[in-house]
Formats: C-alpha cells, structure tokens, sequence
C-alpha cells in the first residue's frame, strides 16, 4: 500500500532497492565521497601508491574498513554544524582486497612483513578536521588530524588493569597495550570524548588453543588460533605459546579524547571484555552516566554500565575517569515484557571462588562466563544500542541469527533460522519526568521485525503503510537525528544478491503514523555494507561510511572485483570510503 500523505514527518523520495556499482541517495540531496582508504590524513602523508604501499605512508593515510563514526564539532563543546572534527573506526584489514595475488585461505603464510606491516597501521582509527565550505564537505590537513593503529600505546584501566591475567614480557605491570583491534561501533561520553569498541579481535592470534591456563577463556571467546591475518609470523604478542595473555588485553571499550592530538587511549574495563559493537551514552535523573553495549554474536548479550560518580558538565577534567568505577550489567528479556538487569560483581550470586573467578578482574576478563551464569538472555547478535535523545528509549539492534533453533526462540528473539533481524524498544521507568536509565527493570517491545513484509515466510513486521522499496534485512548500526527519528544502517553480509536488496540508510519516525515505517535513503556500492551514520547536530549533514565495497562473492578476487568504487579506475582497488551528504537546498536532512 502507498504511504498515505503526512504519514511519515520523512520527505524524501525513496531510492531503488536492487545493489549497483555505484551508490545512490534520495533525489534533492548531494553525497559526495569525502575520504577513501590510502587518502592523506596528517600533513606531509605520501600519495596512495596501491602497488607500493608501506606502512610508514599507512600510518599517516586513511585507514581501511571504515564503520563506526561521530562528528565533534569545533570549537570543543558547541553545537558548530559547519566545522569540526570527525572520528572514524577503521575495523579490519582484508589484505587479499589490499594487495593484488593473495588468496584468503593461505595468504596467512604468503603475506610479507611489509604488507603484514601495512594492515596492522591500516585499522584503529583516525581523526580528521572537515569544514563545510560553499555546501561542500573538505577533510583539513590540520595539526588535531590523528591516526591510531594497532601499534599505538594505550593505558589499561580500571578493575583488570595491573591484574596478572593482563601482564605480558612487553608489559610487566600489565597496565599498558600496543593497538585497538576490530573497532566497529562506538559512542560519544557527555564530556566530549569518544568510545570506540573492539569487537571481533579474536581472529588475530595464532596458536594451539586447547592448551595452558587460558584455554577455558579462550574456547568462550570463540579463539581458533587459525588467524589468517599472518600477524604472529613476525610479532610474537600474536602467538598464544609465546604470549598467552595478550588476548586478555582486547575486547575493550576504548576512551579516545579527539581534541588532544598527544591524549594516551584509554581502554576502559570497567565496561568489561567481549565483542563490543557500541557503547553510546546517557545521564541517569542524577546525573550518572550510562553506557549500553552489545556483544555482536550468535546467543551473546546485552550489557548496561552504570557509572558510580556523577557527571560535572562544569568541568571537563573532572570526568575523565568517570567510567573507572561503576556496575556492569547484563540483561534478561521475560516474556512478560519486562528486561531485568543483573549485576556483574564479584561475590555476588554465583560469581565466586567457587566458580573459578578471584576478582572483579576476572569478572571482566571472563564477562561471558559472568553473564551466563547469572542466566541472561541470549540474542540474536545484538549489533547497535542507542537511546533515543529525545524520548529515552533504548533501541537494540539485533541484527540476525541463522542458527537459532525452533526450540530456542522468545519473545525478544522469535524467530528461528532469523535471516532478517529485529529492533527492540526499550522504555525505562520514569523519575521525576526523565528515563531512569539505571533503573533494574525497564519494559520492552517489538519496534521492527526485518524482512519482506509482502513474503509470509519472512515473518516481517513494520508500521502500517510500508513501501514496496521500504524493507530491510540485517538491520546494524543506528543513529537519531536530533528529532528523535531512527536512521538504520544493514549489512547483509555476503546476502545482498540472495535477498534481492542492497545495503544502505533506512529512516522512520519512532512515534505517531509514521511509526516503524522505514523507507530506503541512502544505498552503498555492491558489495558494502553501511556502517557509521554520524550527523553535524544541525542535521543539515549526515556522514556515512562504506565498508568493504564488492565483498558480494567469496569468488571476487583482487582482480575481477564486482565494483571499483569509488574511483572506477583500472589498476585502482575498490576503497572502503566515508561519503558526506547534503540537502542540495540546504535544509535538514529527512525533511
Ligand atoms: Fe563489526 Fe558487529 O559488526
Ligand atoms: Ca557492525
Ligand atoms: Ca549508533
Ligand atoms: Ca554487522
């Protein structure tokens, strides 16, 4: 059925569904390419040679994958909409799509030490100045411009920090690591800094993991020792015989201050060690901060920190171990609506001595472990979770879940074999008129159950009133603009051609007619998924990135990719970019 008139408060005409080699964005708006991959990021970096790379110019250019993104606007602490600085993810490497003749199944013994090089300075992050001139986005080659990789040192904090299970030769006091590994999605504290997440890191290391004292911890992490990456041929923290704590120091939440080019990350255990996909923010009625994250696997869970002290929005120093002390969470959906948090203390229930846990160290370090032991509910890979800035509510991305059984569906994760994915919405209680985010129980509901509403089969679930070209499958990354509308990033992973329908940028209202009422607006490249929408606070631009285009087909190769975006060039790779796009008469985003 068409959208009735006033529906929707979204304006925008909706783009074609189908994947392309190029992107598209809804008629009325420019979305101009703004950075790719190899581009300089600090003043002096060497021009993108594909052909000879080197680590040394990686360290200095844009990274590869980008996801997660957040805009900070210049000066520090305004809502400046046409300047400022913009933090991007770089997730991981794919070296067989970075260097031309590698195979992905034996590059791991194939890949030199230079190349090894480059995709250890290709991931972490960057930081970039971008101004808006004349409608146009620029990245400025300026002096706050940063790069981080997984070679730059970061302090340990909070309740593992100096533990034993933290301590390597390299690091004897167990409070300092080299690098940030699989950064995907993240957050943005109230004081102004970013929190960026490391998720899949367990890839990277190689070794026999069914021996010695961490082969417990590593089985529940999912280590397999086969990493294809070839980084523990020449870095010996990557070979689990020789360095069988180093997996203990990743899995993180790191702290990063973009304003201070020389400001030392942070990774924050307190908000304890798994896949993170996001950690976004909120203030509690008394002002304590809050931090939601997911664990983005098949049966994992969702988690909430609460913070112990609270936030001084009077002074910025004030806060800046803010997120050392506090409670972490996890969460248990009943059937009757209602979402339990339980506590992660050690000496509380059953995580004791007697369950093998010494410390709260170890409550972090083993937060999995913690969780299913206090029986917290397993979901269908909880990708983003972000509360709403002008209502509260919490959604939760769940993003799908191919090997959940008949027997094993709830309410909160209803399907089996769940192709498609669902977002919840969670209301916490009301205190004094604001969301008590630190409440122990909120309530909860079905927002979107993903999919094809006009195929029974999919078991779809929208608003009333959804296009033809308004579903979606896979729904991951999250953003509100400051009206409190949902823009919805998928990635479908290698399904884009089995479900018919490219990845990109829906957008719904999440009250009134429009409710849950998604329409397509943004459409990567072939092969890409979306990651990172990031909007100026004016909302007249919207960033967003674009992750490994023409990764469609395990059988495209470096050199038959299946676009070349988004340069279009031969002997050019395609190029994980950011894009920045506008409303061409410079209104709001969305309408
Ligand atoms: Fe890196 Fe959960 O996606
Ligand atoms: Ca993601
Ligand atoms: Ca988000
Ligand atoms: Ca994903």
């Amino acid at each position: 059925a068409a959208l009735a008139a006033g529906a929707s408060t979204l304006t925008f005409p909706e783009v074609p569904h189908g994947p392309q080699p190029g992107h598209a964005v809804a008629e009325g708006y420019d979305a101009q390419v703004l950075i790719r991959w190899g581009d300089k990021v600090l003043p002096g970096a060497p021009d993108f040679a594909p052909m000879a790379q080197t680590a040394s110019a990686q360290a200095q250019q844009f990274g590869y994958n980008n996801d997660y993104q957040a805009f900070m606007p210049l000066p520090a602490g305004s809502t400046g909409s046409d300047h400022g600085l913009l933090w991007v993810n770089h997730e991981y490497p794919e070296a067989e799509a970075m260097f031309p003749g590698l195979d992905r199944k034996t590059m791991a013994t194939a890949l030199t030490r230079e190349q090894v090089d480059v995709t250890m300075a290709s991931i972490g992050g960057s930081v970039l100045e971008l101004r808006r001139q004349e409608g146009r986005w620029q990245v400025v080659l300026g002096g706050l411009n940063r790069r981080i990789t997984a070679d730059t040192p970061m302090r340990i904090a909070g309740p593992a920090a100096g533990d034993d299970r933290m301590k390597t030769a390299a690091d004897p006091q167990g409070t300092t690591v080299l690098g940030m590994i699989g950064n995907c999605a993240g957050g943005v504290t109230p004081w102004g800094t970013v929190l960026t997440c490391e998720e899949n890191f367990d890839t990277y290391f190689t070794g026999d993991v069914t021996q010695g004292p961490e082969a417990a911890a590593w089985k529940r992490m999912g280590l397999t020792g086969k990493a294809n990456h070839g980084w523990a041929r020449f870095h010996d923290r990557f070979d689990l015989a020789k360095t069988p704590n180093e997996p203990n120091r990743f899995g993180w939440v790191v702290e990063i201050d973009p304003y201070d080019p020389n400001a030392t990350p942070v990774k924050r255990t307190s908000l304890g060690r798994y896949k993170h996909e996001a950690a976004t923010t909120a203030l509690t009625p008394d002002g304590r901060v809050v931090v939601y994250s997911g664990d983005d696997q098949r049966f994992e869970y969702l988690y909430r920190f609460v913070s112990r002290d609270a936030f001084n929005p009077n002074d910025r120093a004030a806060n800046r171990d803010l997120l050392d002390h506090g409670t972490n969470s996890v969460a248990c959906f009943n059937d009757d609506g209602g979402v339990e948090w339980l506590p992660l203390v050690f000496g509380e229930g059953p995580l004791t001595p007697a369950n093998g846990f010494r410390n709260q160290a170890d409550v972090m370090i083993d937060i999995r472990r913690a969780a299913d032991l206090v029986k917290a509910t397993p979901m269908d890979r909880p990708e983003d979770v972000e509360p709403s800035p002008t209502t509260g509510k919490v959604y939760v991305v769940l993003t799908n879940n191919t090997s959940r059984k008949a027997a094993q569906v709830d309410r909160a994760n209803p399907r089996a074999e769940n192709r498609f994915g669902q977002i919840l919405e969670l209301t916490p209680p009301d205190r004094d008129g604001k969301p008590d985010h630190a409440a122990a129980t909120f309530q909860w509901d079905m927002f979107i159950m993903a999919g094809n509403p006009a195929d029974p089969s999919h078991g779809a679930r929208y608003g009333e009133g959804i296009s033809p070209a308004g579903w979606l499958a896979c729904p991951d990354n999250i953003a509100f603009d400051a009206r409190g509308r949902l823009w919805i990033a998928t990635d479908q992973g290698e399904q884009q051609s089995v479900n018919g329908i490219g990845d990109g940028i829906w957008a719904c209202d999440t009250s009134g007619p429009g409710r849950a009422v998604t329409r397509m607006f943004f459409r990567t490249p072939t092969g890409a998924e979306m990651c990172g929408p990031a909007f100026t606070p004016d909302d007249r631009s919207l960033f967003v990135a674009v992750q490994h285009p023409a990764n469609d087909d395990p059988t495209t190769t470096y050199a038959t990719p299946s676009t070349r975006w988004p340069d279009f060039q031969e002997g050019m790779p395609p190029r994980p970019s950011v894009v920045s796009i506008v409303k061409r008469d410079g209104g709001v985003i969305g309408g």
